[in-house]
């Protein structure tokens, strides 16, 4: 692992989202969908937090909350020691936040021009005056590189690759200290993506910024990230340094990720409901009132006991810096 300061930039404290809903008409109670449901963790400065976790697990929700984008049902995040609070503007947090999408072409405005797009942030939080805007541009295209000829382009005629670099471009106008990557490369081929993962390496490194790095791919993960968190269900079901998680996942449900990258002819054989598709549905939905009990991930796990459906594990300390919320973490029988 890289060396890292220990300082805590950004702490979450039981953050939730829920979205309520009818399932018809004539439904008295309402569903709550729990997006993201009282989750805590922390991120240290100059760290790579990557979040982990299949499709709905409520990753996108956390990166939204934490960048103000949509309001949180409760709990809180302080960023640097104070109340993340966007409205607040003597603290500027929208300077030291940024975030960067998965979709390089629904992200960026297709009627503006490319200098434009890229220091539009810088304009808004009067970093530069507008006449300055294409050099400010020009420089920041040389950062992603880009050449500055694109710049009194449209992004329509850009391909895959140089819309991602212009996305982060724009992110890096207003000189983050922490960076949210909503899947930056999933859209991209994989050669390209290759290219835009090595320039966000170097840019991290270059600038000492802390990022919460959201992905499915957990070779990017074991490549990337300082520590690992695992979502499941709008829970958080681990947190791990990434070199300890690879060698031996904490939670089962991180163990069943792990085995689903491993090369065919390295899977360990499963036979677990999990993979049997018992219940495929996470459990994010639960009555306005009397939400289900126990564990997120109960009605899958291969590891579970009575006590999981009745009482929900709290993620705690499971050694080496390492949290889980399970009952029995580290249980791999049969793997
Ligand atoms: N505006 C909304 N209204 C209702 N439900 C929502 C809303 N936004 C998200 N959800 C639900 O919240 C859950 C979490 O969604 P989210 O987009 O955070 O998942 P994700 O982990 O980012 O998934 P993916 O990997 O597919 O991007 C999903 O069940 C989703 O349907
Ligand atoms: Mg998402």
């Amino acid at each position: 692992m890289r060396q890292m300061e220990k300082e805590i930039i950004l702490n979450v404290l039981n953050l939730s989202k829920h979205y309520k809903y009818y399932k018809s008409i004539f439904d008295i109670k309402r569903d709550v969908i729990k997006a993201v449901d009282d989750i805590t963790f922390g991120v240290f400065r100059n760290e790579i937090f990557a979040v982990v976790g299949e499709t709905g697990c409520g990753k996108s929700t956390l990166a939204k909350l934490i960048t103000g984008l949509i309001s949180k049902t409760s709990g809180d995040i302080y960023y640097d020691g104070e109340l993340l609070d966007y409205k607040d503007k003597k603290k500027n947090f929208r300077k030291k936040i940024q975030i960067v999408f998965q979709d390089p072409y629904s992200s960026l405005n297709p009627k503006k021009k490319i200098y434009k797009i890229i220091s539009y942030p810088a304009v808004k939080n009067n970093i530069i005056k507008k006449k300055d805007r294409p050099d400010f541009a020009a420089s920041l295209l040389k950062n992603v590189g880009l050449d500055e000829e694109i710049l009194y382009g449209y992004p329509h005629e850009l391909s895959g690759g140089q819309r991602q670099r212009v996305g982060i471009a724009r992110s890096l106008s207003v000189g983050p200290e922490l960076l949210i990557l909503d899947e930056p490369v999933s859209a991209l081929d994989m050669s390209i993506s290759a290219q835009v993962l090595n320039l966000l390496m170097d840019l991290q490194a270059y600038d000492k910024m802390s990022y919460i790095f959201i992905t499915h791919d957990l070779k990017i993960v074991r490549h990337i990230a300082d520590r690992v968190c695992v979502m499941y269900g709008g829970k958080i079901m681990e947190i791990s340094p990434s070199a300890d998680f690879f060698k031996e996942p904490a939670h089962p449900y991180s163990t069943i990720l792990y085995n689903s990258m491993l090369p065919y002819k390295f899977k360990k054989q499963l036979n677990f409901t999990d993979l049997n598709g018992k219940n495929t549905v996470p459990g994010l939905i639960g009555k306005e009132k009397g939400a289900e009990k126990g564990c997120a991930y109960f009605k899958k796990c291969y590891a579970s006991k009575e006590i999981c459906g009745k009482n929900e594990p709290p993620l705690k300390d499971v050694g080496n810096n390492r949290m889980a919320s399970c009952f029995f973490p580290f249980t791999h029988q049969g793997l």
